[in-house]
């Protein structure tokens, strides 16, 4: 499954393929936005641009879903690498750098050291439940239709 590096919190969290960037950070406990997005965000619909992010890596090229047209307008005065998160899906590994508006004094060791640790391949696959595999041993009741025809 990917797993999404959160730079500036040191953290990976693991998450399933797919799944809505903005999303399993919230799940997890990870602060994407600073003081205007704490105060007041859109909860998601791509109109408030605070929940950015910066892409600083990735395990496969494309590892987010493509900027969607909203990211393409909110951001086009932003770097290439910025995504809004709650517009990206996670399809495999990714380093992010939370809050890119905000410095970080040692953004650039950070973000090296976070490099330098490889990244699961990811995604593996989606787990699998244990097997409902009935028997197919089952004799099937072929049920005999009679043969009525209209
Ligand atoms: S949460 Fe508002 S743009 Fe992402």
């Amino acid at each position: 499954m990917p797993v999404i590096r959160f730079v500036r919190e040191d953290r990976d969290v693991e998450c399933y393929p797919g799944e809505n960037l903005r999303e399993v950070a919230l799940r997890e406990g990870v602060e994407l936005y600073g003081l205007k997005g704490r105060l007041g965000n859109c909860g998601g619909c791509g109109q408030c641009i605070t929940c950015f992010v910066d892409v600083v890596g990735e395990s496969t090229p494309g590892s987010l879903s493509n900027r969607t047209g909203v990211e393409e307008q909110k951001l086009r005065r932003r770097p290439q690498s910025w995504r809004l998160a709650c517009q990206a899906l996670v399809n495999h590994s990714v380093l992010v750098l939370t809050k890119p508006q905000v410095g970080l004094g040692d953004a650039d060791q950070k973000i090296a050291a976070a490099k330098a640790e490889p990244l699961p391949a990811g995604p593996t696959a989606w787990p699998m439940q244990e097997s409902d595999e009935a028997d197919s041993t089952d004799a099937s009741a072929e049920s005999a239709t009679s043969d009525e025809e209209a």
